[in-house]
């Protein structure tokens, strides 16, 4: 099949034009994979999870999704997985709690992209296991959208499950793979997901993993995922949610002398980083309100355990890359 979007594709602007492109997708889906079952690595990040809403409604459970918690995701993600796929969409789907199998592999490893092969290799192999414990499966799903296949840009090809052994290489169902990242969220959206699922700022397959600097340790992986979701709540609060392209917080391997509760602390500065971009190659630095940030301060230093200090990234893409690692 040929990898160039047909000219004669019609931008997908509109719900109507959503639901045609649905009703097409469901009707192709069937045709290739028949009553075959088909695998899908479902992450619920955005193109995983239309990938999910559109096979289900095309297969139901013969979609088999696998969602692999490996200790890095968001807080909230993984319950949210379950919640909109097997709790409202009954689909069929593995949860995988893999989180101290990645983070033993991780203990002591401080080289970000050693780090990032680590979770990059423990994925497959995870991911690996459970296939073999399908049966009948002839087809992989994928979240292939056309920038993944254009390769434009810095933003890493992150959909493929490569590296799957020969005896496990199924024929590929890839629907999205002609649109564009804001088609995507239409026909998302016309599925029924979630806006916080669809509308979600773009999120590294490594996760968290590269914003716990140098060796991830379970303390700073659990503050970086608390901050980071007050900095989330606090953004939304405050209509910068869908406004500002990405922002997350960061925590670096060392600690700062300060002062809690009348007595010294020595713990672990967070560091907020919130930019703006159009293809990640470049970008700025969002003008977050100074009140704001000091209202994010003080919540992140009550309520986080192990953090006294705030700190916010001016730097923009070039000379700071977005992620620190
Ligand atoms: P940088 O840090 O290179 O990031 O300015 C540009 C964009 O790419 C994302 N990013 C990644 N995405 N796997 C991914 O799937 C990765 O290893 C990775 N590293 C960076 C980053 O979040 C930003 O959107």
């Amino acid at each position: 099949m040929s990898n160039v979007r047909p000219e004669s594709m019609e931008r997908i602007t509109t719900e109507a034009l959503a639901q045609a492109f649905i009703a097409e997708q469901v009707a192709a889906v069937k045709a290739q994979v028949g009553d075959k079952k088909v695998l899908l690595a479902l992450s619920g990040g955005v193109d995983s999870s239309v990938v999910a809403a559109l096979l289900i409604k095309a297969i139901g459970k013969n979609l088999v999704c696998v969602h692999v918690n490996h200790g890095l995701l968001r807080k909230g993600e993984p319950e949210q997985v379950i919640e909109v796929f097997r709790n409202q969409m009954d689909a069929n789907l593995v949860y995988v709690d893999a989180v101290d199998r990645f983070l033993d592999k991780l203990a002591g490893v401080a080289e970000p992209e050693k780090k990032r092969k680590i979770i990059g290799a423990e994925f497959i192999r995870v991911f690996e296991e459970e296939a073999r414990k399908q049966d009948g499966i002839e087809f992989l799903a994928q979240g292939t959208i056309y920038p993944d296949i254009l390769e434009s840009g810095p933003v890493k090809a992150h959909h493929n499950v490569g590296g799957l052994p020969e005896d496990l290489k199924f024929e590929l169902v890839e629907p999205l793979k002609f649109l564009f990242k804001d088609e995507v969220r239409v026909v998302g959206k016309a599925l029924g997901l979630p806006d916080n699922m669809v509308f979600r700022q773009p999120f590294p397959g490594p996760g968290l993993g590269v914003r716990c600097l140098g060796a991830i340790t379970r303390d700073r992986l659990e503050a970086v995922r608390e901050s980071d979701a007050i900095l989330r709540e606090e953004f939304a609060k405050n209509g910068l949610e869908g406004k500002v392209w990405q922002y997350f917080t960061v925590i670096p391997d060392f600690k700062s002398v300060g002062v809690k509760d009348g007595k010294r602390s020595f713990e672990w500065p967070v560091i907020l980083r919130a930019v703006n971009t159009k293809d990640a190659m470049t970008a700025t630095v969002e003008d977050v309100p100074f009140a704001l940030l000091q209202h994010i301060t003080a919540r992140i230093t009550a309520e986080v355990k192990g953090v006294n200090r705030v700190l916010f990234d001016l730097t923009p893409k070039p000379t700071g890359t977005i992620e620190w690692e």
